[in-house]
């Protein structure tokens, strides 16, 4: 996958996380505001857990494997507001998209900004976005960057999801 970085919106940079990053992600993703509406395992809740995933993000951006997990940084002051995450969806051409933004900077519109930028940043891949059926928010986020509700996935023995699909555009 062929992505260039940093990506800069009005007010966003896209980039790798940075050790700087590490605190501000594992407070936001072990804030329960944060996973209420997810399937975080319970390891992930913990900070230990949370620094776990960050460390292995941050190790895999140079190897022939790269876990696509960035940072939104404020474009003015750098500072960590949230994340974005790809992930290649097994046996099809579609990335999964993944978003979050620290509660202090939710509402302003800056999730749909990330996510509109990625797909732009990536037009010649198909996307697919799983939410939970209970997160507005996120089905909105889905919604308001363009991808179209693709109705319910009711995979076995997992949790029921909101299917949002967005086809390549090119
Ligand atoms: C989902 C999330 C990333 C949204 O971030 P955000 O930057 O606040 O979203 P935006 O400001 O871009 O708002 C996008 C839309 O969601 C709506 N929205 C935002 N928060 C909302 C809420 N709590 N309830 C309902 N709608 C909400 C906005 O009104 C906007 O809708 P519109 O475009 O139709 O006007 C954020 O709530 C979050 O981090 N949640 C926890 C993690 C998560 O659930 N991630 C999704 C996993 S798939």
């Amino acid at each position: 996958m062929d992505l260039r970085l940093p990506i800069e919106t009005d007010r966003l940079e896209l980039r790798r996380h940075e050790a700087g990053d590490r605190e501000p992600f594992v407070a936001l993703v072990t804030d329960p505001r944060f996973y209420e509406h997810l399937s975080v395992p319970e390891r992930q809740r913990t900070p230990e857990g949370a620094a776990e995933v960050f460390e292995l993000v941050l190790g895999s951006y140079d190897t022939d494997e790269p876990v696509w997990g960035l940072t939104l940084g404020d474009r003015e002051t750098g500072a960590f507001v949230g994340t974005v995450a790809l992930h290649p969806v097994p046996f099809g051409e579609a990335l999964e998209i993944f978003y979050a933004v620290v509660p202090d900077r939710q509402g302003e519109g800056l999730a749909v900004e990330a996510v509109r930028a990625l797909f732009e940043a990536l037009p010649e891949y198909a996307f697919v976005a799983r939410t939970p059926l209970t997160n507005d928010a996120s089905k909105r986020v889905a919604a308001a960057a363009g991808m179209t509700d693709d109705g319910i996935e009711r995979p076995l023995g997992g949790p029921e999801r909101q299917r949002f699909v967005l086809p390549a555009r090119r």
